[in-house]
Parts: C-alpha cells; structure tokens; sequence
C-alpha cells in the first residue's frame, strides 16, 4: 500500500529541496535556480542545477537527477522508506503506519538487528571467563577497559557455532545470518559462524548502526583480519571507521590512518578525529564523506613503503572532494598504533608536534621531484623547474601559489616572477582542457545520443525531442493539460517511456487541482533511474521557457512522426505480415 497523499504532500512542502540540498551541497543563485559542485562526482566546475520550481536537481556532468526524496536516498546511501523516513524526522512528522515495506528495507532492517544482537554478545564473551584470552590480548596492545567499551570491542568465541546457536535462541533464521555474514553456509546447508577465535571491532555508521564487523587473529596466522564481505547494509568502499565518533570531532580536520588500531590507539590518545578505510584503497566516495565533515584530512599511512604508496594515491583524491591535505610519516618505520606506544609518557605530544610539522601535499609533491632531481646541476634543475611548475600550477589559491613559487625561486635561483607567470601559463592551459571535457560532456548529454531509459529514442529523435518538450511543458504549465489532450492522444507517442510519462502526467493533473508539478508528485511512479531521465528532461528545458506555439509545434511533429513510423512499419512488413494487416484491417471495418 503506498503512503497517503496527504503525508507526502506534507512531507514535500516540509523538506524544501533548496534547504535540504544547501546542507550538502554549497549553492550559488542563478536566476531561478541554483547551481553547485556536484556531490555524486568529482568536479571543479559546478554543473549540479538545482530547480526549485518543480523541486528536481540534475547534474549535467555525471547525469544523476531527481526529487528531494532521491537526492537524500542518494546521499545518504538510503532505500526509498529510509529516505522517507529521514525527511520526516528532519521535518518532525510521523510516518504513517501503512505495511508498506518493501522486501530490501525489511532485511536490511533484520540485518542491522542481527548484528546489534552479535557486537553486544561479543562484547559480553570478551569481559566473561570464555574472552579473557581476548581482553588480555587487547589489553596488551594499551588498550584501557573504557576505550574497549567505547568502541564496543568483543571476542567471537572459538566453538563453530557459539554466535549460530545465541542467535537461534533470538529466533533469527539461519538465512538472515548468512544474509548479514556473521555466519556462512556449511555443505550440509546449515549456518555456521563467520568468526571464531578473534577479537572484534564493531564497524558503525553515522546513525549508530552496526554495519560491519571486522575480526583480527590473535597469532600470525593469516589472514590477519578477517572483515564482513559486502551485505546489503554495507559496502566497505563507502564506510570509513570511526567515522561516527569522528564526525563530531572533526571541524578543523579529520586524521587518515590505515588501520583499525590505529584509529583506536589515537583515539584513546586524545585525537578522536582520526577514521581509516577498511582495508581498501581510499575511494572518491569516502572523501567526499569526509568533505561533508571537515576541510583538512592529515594523511598518516605506515611509513613502509606500501603505505607511503596509497598515501600518494589518496592526495587526488581527497583534494578531488575539495579537501585540504597534509601528510605526516611517523618515524622509525613505525605506524601511528606503534609510535604512541613507544612513548609512553609523552605519545600524544609528539604525534601532536608531528601533525604540526606535517607538509601539506603541495611541500610533499615538491619534496618528491627534488629528491628525484639533482639540484647542483643545471639540468637537474631545470628539469625540477619544469616538473615543479606543473605542481604550482594545481594550486587554487594564489597566496598559496606565490609563497611556493618563492620557495621555488631560492631553491633554484630563477626569478620567482617567471616561475609564477609560468605556472599561470600552465594553468590556464589546465583550465581550458578541463573545460573543454566537462563541455563536451554537456553536449553528448544534449545530444540524446545515449540513453537508457528510452531505448527507441534513436530510433525516433525528432519525435522524442518532440514529446520530452511537451512533457516539460505540461510540467510547468498543468493549467494547460486538458488543451493539450483534447488535442493529442498519447497513442500519437512514438517512444513507449515518452508515452507513459505523459500519461503520469495527465493522470496526476486530473487527480489535483494543481497550479505546478513537482517531481515528488511522481516519486512512487517512478524508479530513481526513471525520475533521473525525467529530471534531465526538465533541466535540459529550464533556460528558455517554452510557449504554447511551441507545443503546437511539436504536436505537428508528433503527428507527421507517428504517421511515418506506420508506414515505416508497412514497409519492414513481410508479405505474410502484410496480409495479416489487411485481414485486420477489413475486420475493423466490418
Ligand atoms: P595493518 O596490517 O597495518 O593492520 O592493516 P593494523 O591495523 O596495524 O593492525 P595490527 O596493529 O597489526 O593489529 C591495516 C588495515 O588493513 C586491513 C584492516 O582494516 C587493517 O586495520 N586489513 C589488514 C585487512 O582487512 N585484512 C588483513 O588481513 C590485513
Ligand atoms: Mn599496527
């Protein structure tokens, strides 16, 4: 059963797409509209539209597009009835009680019970007799008992099915654990535990759940930690550790470390705004994540030269999301768990005054090429000149430019004016090819060539293009609907996906007494690729509004479309075919 009309109406003029999106996304004014850095992909140049008229987004670089409910199922990595429900906890109004669920937020809801239910029963095994080689384990590491409660740290139990049989007892079914990965499936087809003989670090997200769970052995054996595999609550290349803590932490900037005990050693040493990935290279996703909290990430990998690898890895990528980054090397090739430990007394000064001393990205790039380059000699120098340029011609901010440029210019004796007027060169050139990407991209989305949603729309260009701008119309002029289908029937439609979104359209008007659409109005009609499709078509109108005259038009191409698309048909016909069409033909008139 879907929800009321009434609820969603409330839930829309509660949750203003404009407020909602400038939470996330910082919003420029542009005419009607706004625009903005994408949040769903990498951008320097804003082609994120935001229209507040019909309340839909879209982005003309990455094509994502939507109603306000999409864009927080999106950005929150949320099911359709979660995003519902979190608009309305912002907005303070009760969810309906409907039985309406779909099947995923269902297991999703029992998955997160699931793994409640196993971090507190590792948790309880830890501090009982069973986990004491655990918490010795744990507390030999410098763990104190608070920090392990504060991060709700547990021991899975050596047995095969200790955590199997509790569950049970919870009346949770063998396939919902298997579904979580707290258990797999034995030959025999029952479930058995995941973990055995570990101690466990809870993965939570931003809301309090636990998501994940992450088990590390207590031996050399391998593999060292043993982590949930991707489930429908979880995907370990979007979820950073610590990140609930952190978050709060974390105004001037978030610490990047690699490991779990890592996180917990600075953690307990007084830095709480330090996350790690799991395991994983950093993706985009998780520095966009980051940027939505902080402005600065202090990247701190292990100083062995894997760690020192993924470092330089990173530094595009989190300055991709906007971040400002430094980078710190602990010394004595340690990693920051191991280094607060080798100073018991005075740990957590030292990994301060490291911080402090930190490079930030634009030193350590330059540090790099020097170390490559011999400076004694002119062509080391010149060779270091040229590669040094490329890095200041990737710096935005221009004080920040000049003060690298001079540090340039003692290094190598050339004139710091030059050195600036060269990598401002470089830099225009930088910006004019970015540019000429991201415009290209616009064009292939306004040329229709690709699209997912209406296959035939290359079979049918001009007919198409045709309906999407009477389509856009009605979206913006619904006092006009009963004209226009007095007029046009939707069997004049050539696409099938045109057809059925003017027939939405119409039905909704008629449904109404409605002066404007929004796009929420179609949120249950429409999957979220669909309602993408439908954003882009509104957004790709919005700059020059359509006239009636317009729509005329277009309906006169319809027509002469539709009637060449039946005799195109005739002609493709078979002669069998054919006389099957005449036979109908004749039956129809009788
Ligand atoms: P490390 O090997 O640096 O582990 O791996 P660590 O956190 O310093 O752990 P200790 O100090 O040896 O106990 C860094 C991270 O990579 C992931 C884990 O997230 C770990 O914290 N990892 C490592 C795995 O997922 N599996 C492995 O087998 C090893
Ligand atoms: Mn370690």
């Amino acid at each position: 059963m879907p929800l009321p009309d009434s609820f969603m109406q409330d839930l829309k003029s509660r949750n203003d797409i404009v407020d909602v999106v400038s939470s996330y996304v910082s919003l420029k004014k542009r005419g009607r509209n706004y625009v903005g850095l994408c949040p769903f992909h990498n951008e320097k140049t804003p082609s994120f539209n935001l229209y507040p008229e019909n309340g839909s987004f879209f982005c003309f670089g990455c094509e994502t597009g939507g109603d306000v409910i999409t864009f927080i199922r999106k950005i929150e990595n949320l099911d359709y009835m979660e995003a519902v429900r979190f608009l309305a906890q912002r907005a303070g109004i009760a969810v309906p009680e409907t039985g309406y669920d779909d099947g995923l937020s269902k297991i999703r809801a029992r998955i997160l019970e699931i793994n409640r239910e196993t971090a507190k029963y590792y948790h309880q095994i830890l501090v009982s007799e069973t986990g004491k080689t655990g918490l010795e384990y744990l507390q030999k590491r410098g763990l104190s008992s608070r920090t392990i409660r504060h991060f709700g740290l547990g021991y899975a139990p050596s047995e095969r099915f200790a955590l199997v049989d509790h569950l049970r007892s919870l009346r949770y079914s063998a396939e919902d654990m298997i579904a979580a990965n707290v258990a797999v499936r034995t030959r025999s087809g029952s479930a058995m535990d995941r973990f055995f003989d570990r101690v466990m670090f809870p993965i939570i997200d931003l809301r309090g759940n636990v998501i994940a769970f992450g088990g590390r052995i207590m031996t050399n054996e391998k593999p060292k930690y043993l982590n949930t595999s991707d489930t429908p609550v979880f995907q370990k290349s979007e979820s950073l550790f610590a990140m609930n803590y952190a978050k709060n932490h974390c105004t001037d900037s978030l610490i990047l470390a690699e490991g779990y005990m890592d996180v917990i050693a600075l953690h307990q040493a007084g830095f709480q705004n330090t996350v790690a990935t799991l395991g994983t290279a950093l993706t985009s996703a998780q520095a966009r994540l980051m940027a939505r909290y902080t402005k600065e990430v202090v990247l701190c990998y292990d100083s062995d030269e894997a760690g020192q690898r993924a470092a330089s890895r990173a530094v595009p990528i989190l300055r991709g999301a906007g971040l400002l980054v430094k980078i710190i090397a602990v010394p004595g090739g340690k990693d920051p768990d191991e280094f607060i430990r080798s100073h018991p007394s005075d740990g957590a000064i030292r990994f301060r005054k490291l911080i402090e001393s930190g490079a930030n990205d634009i030193e350590y790039s330059l540090s790099k090429i020097r170390l490559k380059n011999n400076l004694q000699s002119d062509a080391g120098r010149v060779n270091y000149l040229r590669e040094a340029i490329m890095v200041l011609a990737s710096i935005d901010n221009e004080l920040e430019r000049d003060i690298y440029a001079g540090r340039v210019s003692s290094e190598t004796g050339a004139e710091k004016t030059t050195i600036l007027a060269q990598a401002k060169n470089q830099r225009r050139k930088d910006l004019k090819k970015r540019e000429e990407k991201s415009f290209q991209k616009i064009e292939n989305s306004l040329s229709f060539v690709r699209d997912d949603h209406n296959p035939q729309k290359h079979e049918f260009f001009r007919a198409s293009n045709a309906e999407e701008d009477i389509l856009a119309f009605l979206f913006a002029n619904p006092d006009q609907a009963v004209a226009i289908s007095d007029i046009l029937s939707p069997d004049v439609f050539c696409t099938d996906f045109n057809r059925r979104l003017y027939k939405l359209i119409l039905e909704r008007i008629n449904e109404t007494v409605t002066t404007s659409l929004s796009l929420s109005d179609f949120s249950e009609s429409l999957s979220s690729q669909e309602q993408s499709a439908l954003a882009g078509i509104l957004a790709k109108r919005s700059d020059v509004p359509l006239t009636r005259h317009d729509i005329e038009e277009c309906i006169g191409v319809l027509q002469f479309e539709n009637q060449k698309k039946k005799t195109r048909n005739l002609e493709d016909m078979n002669s069998e075919d054919f006389q099957e069409y005449l036979a109908m033909l004749r039956k129809n008139k009788a």
